[in-house]
């Protein structure tokens, strides 16, 4: 957990112009800065970065956020690591709450993974530097259908022949941050001490691995020739996790936003064949099974993802691999698709042989996830017995289970029903469906509550815009509030004790950036504030002060029509009467004291 306390310094050291600005080109536009939309695809710029309000919002798509949220949809970071990355860039070191490392620790992992970095910059310069001297791997690259664009595209390089050949990159070889970054193994004798070090990499193509930063993280390196492994790849390392990363997301970004959708192959190949046969829009898993983060991960840049896997039976099984990893993550607006090539075939040679236009017509039959799932479940049962059609059903509950409650979960209950003749009602209590995980999982009910309106939404409006004017509401505008109904005063004295947890400095863009965390609730009013022109602090505390008084007085009048209305005797009103009317004066006297201080 990073406190909140952080995120709002964060917000307000940090520049949203600057961040933005590394991304999009932006151009000023009076109180604001304009660009092309870099979430959705456009010719003439809705896109506004508003340095007063540290806020991005476009008009075209509605796309909204703050540094923070622009760096989680731009690079497809989590928030964490977007946090970290925009601290770091203004020399601000993340506090975590509950943490155990002392901060000298902390300092010296941060200078060592900075000096990992380092080192892989430094190893794929020379990897590439390398390739344009190797004209055998360049004939290897050139066999494989490669122009030398789409190698300077990925930054593909060449390891060279010999043992020792960075010795030449990094003047002390004998580095701890080389073995660490797994470009060197140390070989040790059987009494453990003569340590001999060489190059992990050696007569390979290189396939550098960049993480959503774009910062080398891993290679990969293939053989030219027959032999074993065909890929070796760098170790896990401080800087690189199999699987959390992809190979190719960091090149694909732009273009699985102008595809609208991305497509997971299994090798780098077929990632780097794809972009040149025009489907750069490709990534690849390395060498592993499809995990519950490389969904995540890519569900964060596009909301379809279509699978690609080769015709062959280990294909299938990573298909099915790659179906359980998506099942947390299926809801209605996401969609999922598998594409099997035929036997043999993996997406390099399938458009080699048939050619690009071939190619795209397998993607637009994918296979959708719930017919997918229906035939994982049924592929090897006989459904014309009832032991069959049981058996389906045993297969089917944990990857139901594994789905929020959703649309398309119902559907698949549906066919389910169907295939095993039985009923969506029955299938749902043999499961438990009926009491979703999910629900549990989510905040009380939320986002049920009803939206608020009127006078209730313009004070919303205004905490949300100004977070500082929490302050100036005193016990009795609390006590108003009350007028509204529970739930509505419960709401704002929510919103009220989030606005003054930042301080008084708090801003927008840090209170926009805490409801978002907490949920969609205020997505539209974030998103309105965000497009409307910057408001007069001043002329807003004014504004709300009236408005409280507005809602007391109402309050009170709506209170003595009733006590008339009570038919109660005039010494009983009388005590009542005399109170609410001294509050009227109070508030009418606070009303003019107001106006004449203007
Ligand atoms: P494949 O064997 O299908 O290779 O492995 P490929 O991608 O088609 O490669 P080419 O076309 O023969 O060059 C698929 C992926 O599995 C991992 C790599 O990530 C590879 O891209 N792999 C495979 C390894 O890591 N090591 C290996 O020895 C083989
Ligand atoms: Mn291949």
């Amino acid at each position: 957990m990073i406190p909140q306390s952080f995120i709002s310094d964060l917000l307000n050291r940090v520049d949203i112009v600057d961040v933005v600005g590394r991304y999009v080109q932006l151009k000023k536009g009076g109180a604001n800065f304009m660009g092309l939309c870099p979430f959705h695809n456009e010719k003439s710029p809705s896109f506004t970065v508003s340095p007063t309000k540290q806020f991005y919002h476009c008009f075209g798509c509605g796309a909204h956020g703050t540094s923070i949220g622009f760096m989680i949809e731009y690079s497809g970071m989590g928030f964490v690591d977007a946090v970290k990355e925009l601290a770091q860039n203004c020399g601000m070191v993340v506090p975590e709450q509950d943490d155990k490392i002392p901060p000298a620790q902390r300092a010296q992992m941060q200078a060592q993974s900075m000096a990992l970095s380092e080192a892989m910059n430094l190893a794929a310069d020379y990897y590439k530097s390398q390739l344009r001297s190797a004209p055998n791997a360049i004939g290897y690259l050139k066999s494989r259908g490669l122009t030398g664009e789409i190698a300077a595209r990925f930054a593909l390089g060449f390891a060279p022949n010999g043992w020792d050949n960075l010795r030449s990159v990094f003047p002390n070889y004998e580095a701890l941050a080389l073995v660490e970054a797994g470009l060197v193994i140390d070989r040790v004798d059987e009494e453990g001490n003569h340590r001999k070090r060489y190059d992990r990499f050696r007569e390979r193509v290189m396939f550098p691995i960049r993480n959503t930063k774009g910062q080398v993280i891993a290679f990969g390196g293939r053989i030219m020739e027959q032999g074993e492994p065909k890929y070796l790849n760098s170790p896990e390392t401080p800087l690189f996790s199999k699987g959390h990363e992809l190979y190719g997301l960091f090149e694909a970004r732009q273009a699985i936003r102008d595809a609208g959708y991305v497509l997971v192959t299994e090798g780098y190949m077929d990632v780097v064949a794809l972009a040149q046969m025009g489907f750069p829009q490709s990534v690849a898993t390395l060498g592993t099974a499809c995990t519950s983060t490389h969904v995540q991960k890519l569900l964060r840049q596009t909301d379809t993802v279509i699978f690609s896997f080769d015709g062959d039976k280990a294909g299938r099984r990573a298909a099915q691999r790659a179906l359980e990893a998506c099942l947390p993550h299926v809801s209605d607006n996401k969609t999922i698709k598998f594409l099997f090539l035929p036997a043999e075939h993996d997406p390099d040679s399938y458009i080699r042989e048939y050619g690009a236009p071939a190619f795209e017509q397998q993607v637009h039959e994918a296979m959708p996830l719930s017919q997918f799932l229906l035939r994982v479940v049924s592929a090897e049962h006989d459904l014309s017995e009832p032991e069959g059609r049981a058996r389906v059903q045993f297969e089917a509950k944990p990857l139901l289970q594994a789905m929020t409650p959703s649309a398309l979960r119902l559907q698949i209950v549906r066919g389910l029903a169907t295939m095993t003749q039985s009923s969506p009602g029955e299938i749902e209590q043999l499961y438990e469906l009926s009491k979703p995980v999910a629900e549990v999982r989510r905040a009380p009910q939320r986002s049920s509550r009803p939206q608020p309106v009127g006078l209730e939404l313009q004070i919303v409006r205004h905490l949300v815009a100004h977070p500082p004017l929490a302050f100036t509401i005193d016990e009795a505008g609390l006590g108003a509030f009350t007028n509204f109904g529970e739930e509505a005063a419960e709401r704002l004295y929510q919103l009220i004790a989030a606005a003054i947890a930042l301080g008084p400095q708090g801003s927008f863009a840090a209170l926009a950036q805490h409801l978002k965390e907490q949920g969609s609730e205020y997505d539209g009013i974030i998103s309105e504030i965000a497009a409307e022109p910057e408001s007069d602090f001043d002329a807003i505390k004014t504004y709300l002060s009236s408005a409280i008084r507005q809602i007391r007085t109402d309050a009170l009048k709506a209170e003595l029509a009733q006590l008339f209305a009570s038919g109660l005797s005039s010494s009983e009103i009388g005590v009542r009467y005399r109170e609410i009317t001294a509050m009227q004066d109070q508030l009418l006297r606070e009303a003019e004291a107001e106006l004449s201080a203007r």
